[in-house]
């Protein structure tokens, strides 16, 4: 069915009053009537075709806001949308994300089509190690408990005792009963786990691969300093991703989800977000009030999708852009992921 002129208008002015306040825009756009008339007729072709193929889609906060509140049904950071993607009865569930992330949702919906804008969107921790990585360390230390983190591959998650993300990390480690814990991929969330659970005084040893994350391992603690001489009164907002030195000078610690909330929660004249770009769209949306001060980057993973490659995966997707996981593999995987859901205190 070919829009109507009228239908493109109010689906413009439907984009524009969730993207008016968007001004951290990755390709320097700014959002009025006449871009949102540009895209109108795509957001509705995808809300459209996810209607006819009863599909979802789930968006990490990362990715471009006009996805996630274009054509998005949940956006959020990784432990809530894998608890959606577990829950989810459509047919099709269509990430926009990274390729890890589909490949958790394939894991945890078997049955649903799972599919990735674009298959190149790795991610720097989770492309750090694989299976035979992890046997080889569990070879070393046989009587550790496995955790990874969920920014790690199906057969990593499948070598793993339990799962953890950023938002669940300290009280799932600081409980687990072992006393040796090798933890992957991520050698600084390692680090923060270690001097978290020193200040909890929990005792427990933490081995971990080397893998960092190219967006949060940059952050320094000098540019902490230049901005808090800049700017009074600011706070800062981090991510267990940023090295140790920059998660305690920070005035909080969390995953993008908690971030959020912190950051809604909080009056303070300024606010620097150690994060990638995308949360900070997402906060000009939600909370246009704040002022941010930059000092965000950009992941070039989760910039790799598209509202032309949501379309695209979602109409007729090629091979590549399909999730398959051999069947004992996705089993073993899932177990890992399960046991997190049961260890996740409720909030
Ligand atoms: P969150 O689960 O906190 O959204 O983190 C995901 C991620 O990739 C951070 O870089
Ligand atoms: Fe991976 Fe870092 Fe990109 Fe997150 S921001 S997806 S951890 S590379």
């Amino acid at each position: 069915m070919i829009a109507t002129a009228d239908i493109i208008e109010a689906e413009a002015e439907r984009l524009l009053r969730a993207l008016l306040h968007v001004d951290c825009d990755p390709h320097g756009r700014k959002w009025n009537l006449e871009t949102c008339r540009e895209i109108a007729p795509l957001t509705l072709e995808i809300n459209r075709l996810k209607r006819e193929k009863d599909a979802v889609i789930l968006t990490h906060s990362y990715v471009e806001p006009e996805i996630i509140y274009g054509v998005g049904d949940y956006k959020g950071d990784s432990y809530y949308l894998s608890l959606m993607a577990k829950q989810a009865r459509a047919k099709v569930i269509v990430f926009a994300g990274v390729v890890f992330m589909a490949e958790t949702a394939k894991i945890l919906s078997p049955d649903a089509t799972v599919v990735v804008p674009d298959r190149g969107s790795g991610c720097s921790l989770a492309d750090s190690i694989d299976g035979d990585g992890v046997r080889r360390l569990k070879a070393l230390y046989p009587d550790a408990t496995v955790v990874c983190y969920i920014n790690s591959t199906a057969d990593v998650k499948a070598e793993s005792d339990v799962c953890v993300t950023s938002g669940n990390v300290y009280d799932i480690v600081a409980n687990l009963p072992a006393r040796r814990i090798l933890f992957v991929p991520d050698r600084l969330m390692a680090e923060n786990v270690r001097s978290e659970l020193k200040r909890r005084g929990v005792a427990k040893e933490i081995i971990s691969s080397d893998g960092t994350c190219l967006v949060h391992d940059e952050f320094t603690a000098g540019q902490i300093a230049a901005a808090r001489a800049q700017f009074p009164g600011l706070k800062v907002v981090a991510h267990p991703e940023c090295t140790p030195e920059v998660a305690a000078l920070a005035d909080f610690v969390g995953s993008t989800g908690a971030m959020m909330k912190y950051v809604k929660q909080t009056v303070a004249p300024y606010f620097l977000m150690l994060t990638e770009c995308g949360l900070v769209d997402r906060l000009e949306v939600e909370a246009p009030e704040k002022t941010f001060i930059g000092g965000c980057r950009l992941c070039p993973y989760m910039k790799l999708n598209s509202l032309e490659k949501v379309r695209d995966a979602l109409l007729a997707p090629r091979p590549d852009q399909i999730v398959t996981l051999d069947e004992d593999l996705r089993r073993r995987a899932a177990r890992c992921i399960d046991r997190m859901f049961e260890l996740t205190p409720a909030t």
